[in-house]
């Protein structure tokens, strides 16, 4: 069976954009491949973070992924800083990872253009992102298409490894939904819908109130002419909302334009508002059971367990390859 790798950062709460992004391909995926999926808390300490705060977004996010439909019976869900062969093959990977190219990833860049005090692990967080995927021989990572470039730079540090030292990794594909691989903020639909972004109009929180999420579609920004028309250069914000749509209820953009035709946008926003809330209300509903429960600790703990056995066989083929420790 092909395996699937993927993360998300335990930072501020998820959004629709990483809904439709990621974890609606990961339930989808869960029945054809062997699927690992993780909660990458070593990436979110590259900003700073409040510990207490960490602590319940890390679980948040846990019963968020099981709430989404991920099942603990297909797929392994486990915390990225309880398998410790994260951080050692991340080590390897900045090792032969050059500053330059780091430098040139753009996430990057936006990052530390916008702060002043910039730690070294912003710059070397794709390193330890490769090694998160290398270390389960990923054949495929589900991810939105703001992550192409760090999958990339991990095919070729793979090829570098395998070309320098010995044949021992898997060269990653990426899958890029074809609906929703870049979901656009409600209120600037130029710019990602962002964890991080400061006007909260403009973002759609899995765990906003439904109503406050038909509010925020209500108040999308859209365009003047009154078309329901999928065109994102002219039309980003009525194309974001077509597209949100067309994912969550897995019809074609045609098929919306079709059933808008002759309608306002009044009519418009309010269809797409009723969709997203009737996709979220039983997830939330799940959320709610899981995020206190004991059942979420055991499904963590058996997570962990079975990442780290994964992860270590591919830890110590790595060590080998470079001639680290005694070889064993
Ligand atoms: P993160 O936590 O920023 O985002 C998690 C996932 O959500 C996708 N995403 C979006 N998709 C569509 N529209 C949007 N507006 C949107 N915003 C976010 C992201 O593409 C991602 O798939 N570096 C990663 C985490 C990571 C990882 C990994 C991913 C660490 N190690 C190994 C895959 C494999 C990140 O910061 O994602």
């Amino acid at each position: 069976m092909k395996k699937i790798f993927s993360g998300v950062q335990p930072t501020g709460t998820v959004t629709l954009g990483n809904y439709i992004g990621a974890f609606k391909q990961f339930t989808e995926l869960q029945d054809e491949y062997e699927c690992i999926f993780c909660i990458v808390d070593l990436h979110a300490i590259t900003m700073p973070q409040d510990r207490l705060e960490l602590r319940k977004t890390i679980k948040s996010l846990a019963a968020l992924y099981l709430a989404a439909g991920i099942d603990p019976e297909k797929a392994t869900l486990f915390i990225q800083s309880e398998v410790q062969a994260h951080a050692q093959a991340g080590w390897m990977m900045q090792c032969i990872s050059t500053i330059g190219e780091l430098e040139r990833m753009t996430q990057y860049k936006d990052k530390s253009a916008k702060n002043t005090s910039v730690s070294s692990g912003l710059l070397t967080y794709p390193p330890l992102m490769a090694a998160d995927i290398l270390l389960y021989q990923t054949d495929v990572v589900p991810v939105g298409d703001d992550q192409k470039q760090h999958i990339e730079l991990t095919r070729d540090l793979a090829e570098r490894f395998n070309k320098k030292f010995n044949d021992v990794l898997t060269i990653p594909e990426i899958r890029i939904p074809k609906n929703g691989a870049r979901i656009m903020s409600l209120q600037d639909p130029a710019k990602k819908m962002s964890k991080s972004d400061t006007n909260k109009k403009g973002v759609i929180s899995l765990l906003d109130d439904l109503k406050t999420i038909e509010k925020k579609i209500k108040s999308a920004v859209t365009d003047s002419e009154g078309i329901v028309k999928f065109d994102p250069e002219n039309k980003p914000g009525v194309s974001n909302l077509l597209t949100i749509e067309a994912a969550l209820t897995n019809t074609s953009i045609k098929d919306l334009e079709k059933k808008y035709e002759g309608l306002g946008y009044g009519d418009f926003k309010a269809s797409v508002a009723q969709a997203v809330t009737d996709h979220l209300a039983p997830i939330q509903e799940r959320y709610n059971e899981l995020v206190n429960s004991e059942e979420l600790d055991v499904i963590l703990d058996q997570g962990a367990e079975k990442a780290e056995a994964l992860a270590n066989k591919t830890l110590k083929k790595m060590q080998n390859a470079m001639g680290l420790g005694r070889k064993r």
